[in-house]
C-alpha cells in the first residue's frame, strides 16, 4: 500500500519540502548585511516623499504610466525613481536593462520589484488552479509552484500574483477556475502547499519568488457570479469560509496580499482598514506588503465611497494598503496629503519599509540582477524534468465523471480512431485563461496526444465540427461521418479558456454552442464515445451525461494536456482527479455546495420543506467526485480509537480501504465532520481530511486519520473561536455524497 501523509498545515509543508520540491517558508526573511533593518532604516531617512512614493507604485510595462500627473514613458519614470517595481516585465534580457536604469539612474540605485501573474507555470504550463485542486494533492500544488517560480525568476519575475486563494461557490463567476473551490480545508492545504512552493525556504534564492495572497477577500462571493461586483457575508461566513486560505497562506510566510476588488459590508477591500489592518496584520501578525489590485484604488470613486483622486489615495492608504498598482494616485495624492498633514510621514515610512524589506529578502540589495539570468532562462525552461512535471500533475488532474460500461480505457491499437469537436486542437485553450508566459506552440492538443499514443497502424481522424459557439448542420453532418470510418470516439468539448477566468462570467454554463447536439447525433452512430470537457468552471451537465456514457473532466490541463489526457484514455496512467467544487443540475442550484447548513425543514417528501419543485436538491456531481481509477473500490466504515476526545487531544480514526477490481488504483478517501448541536448552526458536513492510497487488484489498506479540537472549531455566537464539547458525526466515503458515520465525544470545559 502506498498512502499520502497526513495533511495537517505542517505536514503538507513537510511532503512539499521532504520531496525536494520546496524549502521551509521563507516569511519576511532578513536580508544580508546590505538589507539590514539599519540599511533600511538609513536609506529611508535620505529619500524624499517624492522617492518614497515612487517606491509604492507599481506600473505594467505594457502601458504607459497613467495619473494625473505621471504621463512619461516606463523607462524616464523608472529613471525618475517614480516607480518601485513593474510587472508583466519579464525576461532576462528586458528586465536587466530596465534594472540597469533603476540601478544606475536614479539618485539612490534602488533596485526595482519585477512582478507577474504567475498562476500555473510560466512557460511550462501546468494545469489551471482548479485542476490543480482537484488532484487532492497539495504536493503536487507546490510541485508546480515550484517549477514556475524557476522558469520565472529565470526570466527577471521577482514576485508572482499568485496563489489566488478565494473560495468559490458560485461556478457563474469565471475566476472559479483561478482558485481552489469550494472547501475551505482543501483550500488552505493547497495555498499553503503553494506559497511554499514559489517562495522555497530561502527567498533570496534565485530561483525562488515572493507569493501574494489574493484577492483578500470575499471576492469568490460576488453576487450573482458576475465579476467585480458586491460582496456582503456576515463575519462568521467570512472567517469560517472565505479566509483560511489566507490565514494559511500567511502561516506559510506568504510575502504579499492583494485586496479584491469587492466591497465587504459595503466597504471595499481596498479600503477596508478593518480587513487589512485589524485582521491581516493585528489578529494574524502579517508583516509582508499589501498591494492594490489593477487600478483599485481610483476605482474607490466608482465605489462611491470617495469624492476624487484624493480621497481615494487617502483611504487605501489609511487602511493599510502599501502599494498602489497601475492606479498612480498614490504618485499623483500622496505627498499633497503628507505636507496637509492628513496622512503622517510616519505611515509613509512604514509603507516603504514594507515594500524595501522584501526587496532586502529577495537578495536585491545583494544582486540586483540576480534572477535576470539568460543561461538559466535558455537551459531551466521547459526542460524535460518540468514538462514531465506537467504531464504527470496533468494526468492527476483530470476527472472521470462517468464511465458507463466501461467504456474506457480504450484500446490503443484499434484501425481507426476519430476526434472530434471544437476542442480536438485548440493549442491556445489548453493553457487555459491565465497562461503566465505559455506559448500555445508548445501545447500539446488533444489530436496531438491521441496520435501520439496510438498504434502505428492506427489511423487517427480529426474533425472540428465547427466552432465551441456554433455548429452548423454540414458541420455536424461531417462529424457523423468521420465517427462512422472510426471504432471509437473522442470528443472535445466545453468552453474556450477565454470563457472563464477574469471578467468571463456566465449566467448560462451549459455547454456552449450547438455542442450537446454534436454529442447526441456522434453518439447515435453507436461508436463509443467518450466526451473529454474542457472548462474552468463546473457546467450544467445533466442533458450531456444521458447523452453520452463516458465524460472526463479535463478543466484547461496545460502544456501537456493532449498528452496526459491520452494516457489516461489509453489506461497508461489512471484516472484519480476529484471534484474540488459541486456541479449543479440547473443554474437555479446555485449556490451548491456539500457544506450547507442544515435548515428547520430539511427536504423530505413532504410539501413545507426546503426543496424545489423542479429539481433535487443535490448536485449533479457532488463535491469530491471522480471513478476511482479503472478499478473499485470499497471503503469501510470509520473507526475511531475511542468514543471521546479529550479536549487538547487527538482521535485517531481508521478506515479500511479494499480494491475490490482487477487493476491497481488509486482512491482518495474524504472524511468529513459534523457538530450535531452548537450554539449557532453548523454545516451538515465539513471536509476535514483526505488520503490518497494506492492499492494491488485484492489489497486491503488502512488509512488514518487524526482529529484534534481544532479541526472541531468555528466561530461561536460570541465570535470567539473555539470549539464545543458535544457529539459530532465523522463521515467518511470516496466523495461527500456516498460516506459512512461513526460518532464520538468531545469533552473537557
Ligand atoms: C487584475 C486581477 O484581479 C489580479 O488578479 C491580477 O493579479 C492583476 N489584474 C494584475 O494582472
Amino acid at each position: 500500500m502506498a498512502g499520502s501523509p497526513g495533511l495537517s498545515l505542517r505536514r503538507i509543508a513537510a511532503i512539499v519540502f521532504a520531496a525536494g520540491i520546496a524549502a521551509a517558508p521563507a516569511g519576511a526573511a532578513e536580508g544580508g548585511p546590505t538589507g539590514s533593518d539599519a540599511m533600511i532604516d538609513d536609506l529611508i531617512a535620505r529619500m524624499s516623499l517624492e522617492e518614497k512614493v515612487g517606491q509604492l507604485t507599481l506600473v505594467s510595462s505594457t502601458l504607459a504610466v497613467t495619473g494625473p500627473e505621471v504621463t512619461a514613458d516606463l523607462e524616464s519614470a523608472v529613471a525618475a525613481g517614480r516607480v518601485g517595481a513593474v510587472f508583466n516585465a519579464f525576461g532576462a534580457d528586458y528586465t536587466r536593462h530596465l534594472q540597469r536604469i533603476a540601478v544606475e539612474e536614479t539618485r539612490l540605485g534602488i533596485p526595482l520589484l519585477f512582478a507577474h501573474d504567475v498562476l500555473h507555470g510560466f512557460r511550462t504550463v501546468f494545469p489551471i488552479p482548479l485542476g490543480i485542486a482537484a488532484t487532492f494533492d497539495p504536493a503536487a500544488a507546490g510541485e508546480a509552484a515550484r517549477v514556475a517560480a524557476v522558469e520565472a525568476s529565470a526570466a527577471g519575475v521577482h514576485w508572482t500574483f499568485a496563489p489566488m486563494v478565494d473560495i468559490a461557490r458560485d461556478p457563474r463567476w469565471g475566476r472559479v477556475a483561478e482558485g481552489a473551490g469550494e472547501s475551505p480545508y482543501l483550500g488552505a492545504l493547497i495555498a499553503a502547499a503553494q506559497v511554499a512552493g514559489f517562495q522555497g525556504r530561502d527567498l533570496a534564492a534565485p530561483d525562488t519568488v515572493a507569493a501574494t495572497a489574493k484577492h483578500f477577500a470575499g471576492y469568490g462571493a460576488a453576487e450573482a457570479g458576475r465579476d467585480y461586483n458586491t460582496t456582503d457575508l456576515s463575519e462568521r461566513v467570512l472567517r469560517e469560509t472565505y479566509l483560511p486560505p489566507f490565514r494559511a497562506a500567511t502561516e506559510t510566510g506568504v510575502a504579499a496580499v492583494m485586496p479584491g476588488f469587492n466591497d465587504l459590508d459595503g466597504v471595499p477591500a481596498t479600503a477596508n482598514a478593518w480587513l487589512i489592518e485589524d485582521v491581516l496584520r493585528g489578529e494574524w501578525g502579517f508583516g509582508g506588503v499589501v498591494v492594490s489590485d489593477y487600478t483599485a484604488i481610483p476605482e474607490l470613486k466608482a465605489h462611491g465611497i470617495a469624492a476624487d483622486d484624493r480621497d481615494a489615495a487617502r483611504l487605501a492608504f489609511t487602511a493599510g494598503t502599501d502599494i498602489d498598482m497601475q492606479g498612480g494616485l498614490f504618485l499623483a495624492e500622496l505627498p499633497r496629503l503628507v505636507e496637509a498633514g492628513r496622512i503622517p510621514m510616519a505611515s509613509v515610512d512604514r509603507a516603504v519599509r514594507r515594500v524595501l524589506k522584501l526587496k532586502a529578502a529577495l537578495g536585491l540589495f545583494d544582486d540586483p540582477f540576480r534572477y535576470s539570468d539568460p543561461e538559466r532562462e535558455r537551459t531551466q525552461t521547459l526542460t524535460a524534468e518540468h514538462l514531465d512535471a506537467a504531464r504527470r500533475i496533468a494526468r492527476q488532474s483530470l476527472v472521470l465523471l462517468e464511465n458507463e460500461g466501461n467504456v474506457l480505457p480504450f484500446e490503443s491499437d484499434m484501425p481507426a480512431i476519430a476526434v472530434i469537436g471544437p476542442l480536438a486542437h485548440d493549442a491556445a485553450s489548453m493553457l487555459g485563461p491565465w497562461a503566465g508566459a505559455g506559448d500555445p506552440a508548445q501545447a500539446s492538443t488533444l489530436a496531438d496526444g491521441v496520435r501520439r499514443a496510438v498504434a502505428p497502424g492506427t489511423r487517427v481522424l480529426v474533425e472540428p465540427a465547427g466552432e465551441i459557439e456554433r455548429s452548423s448542420a454540414q458541420d455536424i453532418a461531417r462529424a457523423i461521418a468521420v465517427a462512422e470510418k472510426a471504432s471509437a470516439v473522442v470528443l472535445a468539448l466545453g468552453e474556450r479558456a477565454g470563457m472563464s477566468g477574469e471578467a468571463a462570467s456566465r449566467a448560462d454554463i451549459g455547454l456552449p454552442g450547438d455542442q450537446l447536439a454534436l454529442a447526441r447525433a456522434v453518439a447515435a452512430t453507436g461508436r463509443p464515445v467518450a466526451v473529454v470537457l474542457f472548462s474552468g468552471r463546473p457546467l450544467t451537465l445533466t442533458a450531456l451525461r444521458e447523452a453520452v456514457p463516458v465524460l472526463l473532466q479535463a478543466w484547461f490541463p496545460g502544456t501537456a494536456a493532449g498528452d496526459a489526457i491520452a494516457d489516461v484514455l489509453f489506461g497508461r496512467a489512471e484516472p484519480t482527479g476529484r471534484l474540488p467544487i459541486s456541479f449543479p443540475r440547473a443554474v437555479g442550484q446555485i449556490p451548491v455546495h456539500h457544506d450547507a447548513k442544515p435548515t428547520g425543514r430539511p427536504a423530505s417528501g413532504s410539501h413545507y420543506t426546503s426543496r424545489y419543485l423542479d429539481l433535487p436538491n443535490d448536485p449533479l456531481y457532488p463535491f469530491g467526485w471522480g471513478l476511482s481509477s479503472y478499478t473499485d473500490f470499497e471503503i469501510g466504515p470509520p473507526r475511531p480509537d475511542r468514543e471521546t476526545l479529550a479536549r487538547g487531544g487527538r482521535l485517531g480514526i481508521s478506515v479500511d480501504v479494499t480494491n475490490t477490481g482487477d487493476r491497481v488504483g488509486t482512491e482518495t478517501v474524504q472524511l468529513y465532520v459534523r457538530d450535531l448541536v452548537g450554539c449557532v448552526t453548523r454545516p451538515v458536513m465539513e471536509l476535514k481530511g483526505v488520503r490518497r492510497v494506492t492499492l494491488r487488484s485484492g489489497e486491503t489498506g488502512t488509512v488514518r486519520f487524526d482529529l484534534t479540537d481544532r479541526d472541531l472549531s468555528f466561530w461561536r455566537r460570541d465570535m470567539t473561536f473555539g470549539p464545543e464539547p458535544g457529539r459530532f458525526e465523522v463521515l467518511v466515503g470516496p466523495n461527500a455524497a456516498e460516506t459512512r458515520s461513526a460518532f464520538f465525544e468531545l469533552v473537557g470545559p
